[in-house]
């Protein structure tokens, strides 16, 4: 509720009250918390972080979003601030440390000027225009390239992983990745089909030995042995209804009152199963994917037919073969027609190492693929995993906007270097807030120097001075060499979509926390059910 754009509070028996400057104090030194927690894993030198779920099971990562999404957080703006942090995971699919470090780097300076009597609505507004200056400045200072630039696709996707565990194989991972966006590739929105790259997780000797393959991978195999190892021009049913013949669903109750009944009850059950086989027989069927279950039995009879089938798919396997094949999926066989079936040139059933996958190619939509990664450790995988999905959108990302800018601090740097000038033409208390943001923006190169173990004052003192013209806007440093220099020439570059998806997150979550002079907090707030 608001009035006038005064936050109207209503209280209830046993509610607590916390007022003004206390209340800001408490909600940004929470979020600070957070941003302290995950510092440590920025850039190639970061740390990586050990996530240990309920169950006591282990993840290794650096992924901001990852570690994030393990955190139990109670403070309503620290759970705002998150969800920032998911946003531009969700939007832009990389930039999760960088937009905590950001936005909690704006609230710790705006809490100082709060602190020198600094009104908050100057420091709304001067964070605002900042935002709108720095937004413009990146749309014209970023670099603006071909969606064929492979180089540059190809750098920004090893610029993605420098800071990964996979970093030692980027080269190798950025080509599979690059390939893999190619091909699913859309004049509108590559990011919004990213989707479409199926992951696949298969046990090998190294990660190495991953690859990409046309079409989709899934761990199942087929339900009988006896049924074919290779299907050629497939026609594909996928359903979700059981086939057993003992638990065949029924709809209405049945009642049996002599021995003579059961067995006719059997037959009758029977007919109902010969009547799906000869549906699939009649319209050339000779594939099955089912999410349900497929008796021995019923599979037994498909296998004579030579009709493979694959049972038990969970969603995401049952989503990425729809859409590969281009099948609907169907609950009522005997509405089953030619239009719900889905088609491929190969089904094939392969062991890789101990498990058993069905892979399907030629399919009815060829962009379907899949990264088949493969690695000893599931840790290993998991972790690559996690890594391969933000280099994937960040080369969609930039095919998608063809532009990008020099990471390593370079676009920080040239951004504060340009806001504090602005600051001066400013005046009035708003430029202090416009300085302070332009601190803020310094506050990424100045994690990474420190995670890399460099001297903070020293490095940042340099890159400063290295920005003299605008044709130094790309100096910025290279924590691998612990070296500074044009980053964009080093091939350190990335997506300026990121950018200003950062800038744009960080200074709403900055006006949002500023506006609450109060936190209410009902005495049984649950940490969903409360919203400021
Ligand atoms: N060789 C390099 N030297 C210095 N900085 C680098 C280098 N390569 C990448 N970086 C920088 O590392 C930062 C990215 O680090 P990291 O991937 O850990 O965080 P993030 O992308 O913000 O969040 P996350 O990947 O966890 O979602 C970017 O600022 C990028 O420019
Ligand atoms: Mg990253």
């Amino acid at each position: 509720m608001s009035y006038g754009g005064v936050p109207i509070i209503v209280l209830k028996e046993g509610t607590e009250d916390t007022r003004e400057k206390e209340a800001r104090e408490k909600n940004i030194n929470a979020m600070l918390a957070i941003a302290e927690t995950i510092r440590s894993t920025l850039g190639p030198k970061g740390m990586s972080k050990m996530l240990v779920d309920t169950l006591g099971d282990t993840t290794i990562t650096n992924d901001g979003a990852e570690i994030l999404k393990a955190l139990d957080i109670e403070n309503v703006a620290a759970i705002m601030m998150v969800n920032v942090a998911k946003a531009i995971d969700t939007d832009i699919g990389d930039g999760t440390t960088s937009a905590v470090i950001f936005s909690s780097a704006l609230l710790k300076n705006a809490l100082e000027l709060i602190e020198q009597s600094i009104h908050p609505k100057h420091i709304i507004t001067g964070y605002k225009i900042a935002t709108d200056k720095a937004i413009e400045l990146v749309n014209e200072i970023a670099t603006k390239i071909s969606k064929d630039d492979d180089k540059i696709l190809k750098d920004a996707a090893m610029t993605a992983m420098n800071s990964k565990d996979i970093a030692p194989l980027k080269d190798f991972f950025a080509g599979l990745a690059l390939k893999a966006v190619k091909k699913i590739a859309d004049e509108e929105n590559t990011f919004a089909k990213v989707g479409n790259i199926k992951i696949v997780k298969a046990a090998g000797k190294s990660l190495k030995d991953s690859e990409l393959i046309n079409g989709v991978y899934i761990q199942k195999e087929k339900v009988n042995p006896a049924m074919p190892d290779v299907l050629k021009n497939v026609k594909i049913a996928v359903i979700r209804k059981k086939l057993d013949v003992v638990k065949t669903e029924y709809d209405a109750q049945i009642q049996i009152f002599k021995p003579e009944d059961i067995q006719g009850f059997k037959n009758q059950e029977e007919k109902i199963l010969q009547d799906y086989l000869k549906i699939f027989k009649n319209m050339g069927i000779n594939m099955i994917v089912n999410n349900k279950d497929i008796s021995d039995k019923f599979g037994a009879y498909l296998a004579r037919e030579n009709i493979a089938a694959i049972k038990n798919l969970g969603d995401s396997d049952m989503k990425a073969v729809l859409k590969a094949i281009g099948a609907k999926q169907i609950d009522d066989l005997t509405s089953l027609t030619e239009d719900d079936l889905g088609y491929a040139e190969t089904v094939k059933f392969e062991k890789i190492e101990d498990d058993e996958y069905t892979f399907f190619t030629g399919c009815k939509n060829p962009k379907s693929v899949s990264i088949l990664l493969k690695g000893g450790l599931d840790k290993v995988l998991n972790s690559a995993e996690i890594s391969l999905n933000d280099v994937l959108s960040v080369i969609a990302k930039i095919i998608d906007t063809q532009m990008v800018v020099a990471g390593g601090g370079a676009i920080y740097i040239e951004l504060a270097k340009k806001i504090k000038d602005y600051a001066n033409k400013i005046g009035g208390k708003e430029q202090i807030a416009v300085t302070a943001y332009a601190l803020a923006l310094e506050e990424i190169p100045k994690t990474l120097i420190n995670n890399a173990g460099l001297d903070e004052i020293e490095r940042l003192t340099e890159l400063r001075a290295a920005h003299k013209t605008d044709a130094d806007k790309w100096i910025g440093i290279d924590t691998i060499t612990n070296t500074i220099g044009n980053n964009f020439e080093k091939g350190i570059v990335e997506p300026a979509a990121l950018v200003t998806h950062l800038l744009k997150s960080g200074s709403e979550l900055a006006n949002l926390v500023l506006r609450v002079d109060r936190i209410i907090k009902a005495s049984n707030a649950s940490k969903t059910g409360f919203q400021p």
